[in-house]
């Protein structure tokens, strides 16, 4: 099939600013960690790549490990742009990571220069880039000085084969030391991927206050918690759904009868704004501008659309927060 990316892609989709940098970002962005990979359908997740594309969604987040099996997210995503998207890679902004458990021996993991420089050569020659707009540093290393780290990621910009240079789940003192480094090596964090969702709250904790004073900005992900903030859960788990299946990382035992209860009662508070409780996790994490975008996951093209859905409502009554919060702490 020959794909034909919609006139109208641009229209309704809503961009902010990262950071103080120059760059704009949708705010749903699409993550290909489950659902892309060798196991999974070609044509189901070559669809959902076009539909978002076609809805304004410019950016696409992957990362070396990123499968079953590791790297397979990669070599699709790759297999895809050019069946797709070759006269459209300018639109487009790519990010990929590495910091997590990649190939074996001491060299595959964590965050040395030897590690990332090696493992962004290999992500480039499985999506057949000449280079990614971000380039991760996907966790913080306890054993590596944060400098060869942040340096490696300076490297990969100056090289040529990465345009901004971001980190994932640093705390916010790290955080701080990072955009410190690089500032110094003039290659400044464009932006910070921290787990962030209704139920994963640890960013409010100080981390949001850090990007905003350094101009960096903040793309959230597991955003519904895995799926978890929506309505997939309420009568039990069904069989195509990520705590399901073998090679998911939801686990049948984070899906608590306790979170359940809660998703039932923010379900209902969704119901009452006409919005389906994913569209309202969605909405409440960017009712603070500080966040640059949200990063979903989606199985099917349905899923998608519908979490495109929630930027028609991002607006939330005092009374409606106030009942969340106390779900949520309650
Ligand atoms: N930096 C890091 O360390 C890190 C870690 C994790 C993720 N990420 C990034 O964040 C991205 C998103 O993470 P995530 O996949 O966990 O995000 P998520 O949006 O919290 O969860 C996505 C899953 O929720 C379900 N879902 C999505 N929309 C739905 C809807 N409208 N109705 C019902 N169910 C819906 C689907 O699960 P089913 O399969 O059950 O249908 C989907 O696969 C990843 O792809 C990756 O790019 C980064």
């Amino acid at each position: 099939m020959i794909y034909q990316p919609s006139e109208n892609r641009y229209v309704d989709m809503i961009y902010r600013r990262c950071g103080k940098s120059g760059i704009k970002l949708p705010a749903i962005s699409l993550g290909l960690w489950h659902n892309f990979g060798g196991v999974d359908a070609f044509e189901n997740f070559r669809k959902i790549i076009w539909k978002a594309f076609d809805a304004g969604i410019t950016h696409f987040d992957l990362a070396n490990n990123y499968g079953p099996p590791p790297g397979s997210a990669e070599e699709n995503f790759g297999r895809i742009l050019k069946m797709d998207f070759q006269s459209h890679r300018d639109e487009m902004i790519i990010s990929t990571k590495a910091g997590w458990d990649m190939w074996p021996g001491p060299y595959g993991d964590f965050g040395s220069r030897k590690y990332l420089i090696a493992s962004l050569d290999q992500s480039l020659k499985r999506m057949k880039l000449d280079y990614v707009d971000i380039f991760y540093s996907h966790r913080p290393d306890p054993f590596t000085a944060l400098d060869e780290t942040m340096g490696a990621l300076a490297s990969s910009v100056n090289a040529g084969k990465a345009i901004y240079t971001g980190i994932s789940s640093y705390e916010s003192g790290r955080t701080q030391q990072a955009a410190d480094l690089l500032k110094s090596y003039n290659t400044p964090c464009l932006i910070h991927q921290p787990k962030y969702s209704m139920f994963e709250r640890w960013v409010e904790d100080g981390l949001m206050d850090v990007l905003d004073d350094n101009g960096i900005g903040c793309i959230a992900f597991s955003p519904l918690a895995q799926g978890l903030l929506t309505d997939k859960y309420l009568n039990g788990i069904p069989e195509d759904s990520r705590a399901a299946k073998a090679t998911g990382f939801l686990q049948l035992n984070e899906v608590t009868t306790e979170r359940i209860e809660k998703v039932k009662k923010l379900n209902i508070i969704a119901q009452n704004r006409n919005q389906s409780l994913a569209q309202m996790a969605i909405a409440w994490l960017l009712k603070d501008e500080r966040v640059t975008s949200v990063l979903v996951g989606a199985s099917n093209v349905n899923q998608l659309l519908n979490n495109i859905t929630s930027l028609a409502n991002l607006k939330f009554l005092p009374d409606e927060l106030h009942q969340i919060e106390k779900i949520l702490k309650g």
